[in-house]
């Protein structure tokens, strides 16, 4: 169930209440290295965080367990990594304070854009604001490595290089290049696993990490970047595996993008637009072909001003 400001209208609920924004990113660059002896694969990537968001309303439960509900269904569960990752606060402070979290899920789930890795890094942000907890950003960085590879990038978000398993952040203090303000994705209407994409990985599509780090002097140095910079490892595997995604990049193409990437393991494409009319027709485009499709923006980093409204 959505929740209104109305239903906690007295001051006293409003105090007991907290919502915070988790959005989620694209991978304008994803190099993979090679696969690494304990199954992971090393990684330089660089991220961007979007105008695209989850909602996560917290409050407190007056019994000592965390339960969550959220507008998907399937997904209200406690292997959720927003429960995974307060009930490691939770432990790792020895905390006995009851806990419950409503998720509002907008961001397409297992899309390639780090929905669930962002409502995680949210989740401890939020815990660590709320209830003043004596945690640094390197303890809150060492819960989100151990929940997933890309969870410490949202503790800071913006534009960063990831780089190990992708939790090894470095922020790119960059201006975001005006040629790409506008951007537009398409989410096909599969789900793609991770793992398996990943499992899929020949030697031929290993790189040597040359495009992260050639797009990461591009843009400290010019605040440049040109849609050649742009690559992901992944993306042969997936278009060659997934029909769909194939098809929705050639339709991407079609409708008046100048180009077309992958972001992450997928399945979402985006690509990028100087002006909102440009963007704006590429999207109507897709849509009236049927497609899911979001016309969305660069967002600045989140760690300083995570949204308490
Ligand atoms: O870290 P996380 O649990 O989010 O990763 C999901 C899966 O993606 C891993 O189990 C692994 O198969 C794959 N992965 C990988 N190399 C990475 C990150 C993820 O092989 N650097």
């Amino acid at each position: 169930p959505e929740m209104t400001r109305d239903d906690h209208a007295s001051s006293e609920a409003i105090n007991k209440v907290r919502f915070v924004r988790s959005y989620a990113k694209i991978n304008l660059t994803l190099d993979v290295l090679g696969k690494r002896p304990d199954g992971y694969h090393e990684l330089a990537t660089i991220m961007q965080t979007i105008d695209l968001y989850d909602t996560l309303c917290f409050s407190i439960l007056d019994e000592d367990r965390v339960s969550m509900v959220c507008n998907r269904p399937e997904l209200s569960n406690e292997h959720n990594l927003v429960v995974r990752a307060a009930q490691a606060i939770r432990q790792k402070l020895g905390l006995i304070r009851g806990l419950a979290i409503e998720l509002n899920k907008r961001i397409p789930v297992a899309a390639g854009l780090g929905g669930g890795s962002s409502n995680a890094a949210a989740t401890l942000l939020a815990l660590q604001h709320w209830w003043q907890l004596p945690l640094s950003m390197h303890d809150l960085w060492e819960i989100a490595s151990s929940l997933g590879s890309d969870i410490p990038f949202f503790l800071t978000g913006g534009l960063a290089l990831c780089e190990g398993r992708g939790e090894q952040i470095t922020p790119l203090a960059a201006h975001w290049p005006a040629p790409m303000r506008w951007l537009v994705l398409l989410k096909p209407a599969i789900s793609v696993s991770t793992a398996t994409v990943f499992r899929q990985l020949t030697a031929s599509d290993y790189s040597n990490g040359s495009w992260s780090r050639a797009a990461e002097t591009a843009l400290q140095t010019r605040s440049a970047l040109h849609p050649d910079d742009l690559y992901n490892s992944l993306e042969r595997g997936v278009l060659e595996q997934y029909p769909e995604v194939a098809q929705a990049h050639t339709d991407m193409l079609q409708a008046g993008a100048s180009f077309v990437r992958l972001s992450g393991s997928g399945p979402t494409l985006f690509s990028t637009f100087a002006t909102l009319p440009a963007a704006t027709r590429v999207q109507q485009h897709l849509q009236a072909r049927g497609y899911e499709v979001y016309l969305t923006r660069p967002i600045a980093a989140n760690n300083s001003e995570i949204s308490f409204f």
